[in-house]
């Protein structure tokens, strides 16, 4: 079924992807509880939103929020049709490529932007 290399690679990157948003799920809701606790919670949230590291975060959030939605696309339409499974290794490449691109874009744009 799956070719051993690109299976397993996205096998365990959509694990890791899939467990890494929830965690930044949490993270968000525990980052908003703290924001409307007064205006300087507030400010302080929002001046560490700003920081390089948080905002390396979004970057690679961003990363993990597109390989594990495209990836996981692969994943149902191989769960569904005999064609996907029979192109598993074209379009894992083709999952990548997307990923790869629609990464290097978001992540010039956020980076780009004013913090
Ligand atoms: C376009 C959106 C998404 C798609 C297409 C998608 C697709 C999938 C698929 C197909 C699986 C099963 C993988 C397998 O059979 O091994 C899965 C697992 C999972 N997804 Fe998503 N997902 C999406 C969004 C999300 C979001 C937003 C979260 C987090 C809040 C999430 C968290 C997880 C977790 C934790 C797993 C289990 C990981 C594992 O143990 O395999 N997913 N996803």
């Amino acid at each position: 079924m799956y070719k051993v290399r690109e299976g397993y690679f996205s096998w365990i990157l959509h694990k890791i992807t899939g467990v890494s948003i929830v965690l930044f799920l949490l993270f968000h809701i525990w980052g908003m509880s703290r924001m409307s606790k007064g205006p300087e919670a507030f400010d302080a949230v929002i001046a560490a939103y700003k920081t390089p590291l948080f905002r390396a975060g979004e970057v690679l959030l961003l990363g993990a929020i597109l390989f594990h939605a495209i990836n996981g696309v692969r994943l149902i339409l191989g769960e569904f049709t005999v064609w996907a499974m029979e192109k598993n290794k074209l379009l894992a490449w083709l999952a990548y490529a997307l990923v790869g691109v629609l990464f290097l874009v978001g992540a010039y744009f956020m980076w780009r932007a004013e913090g």
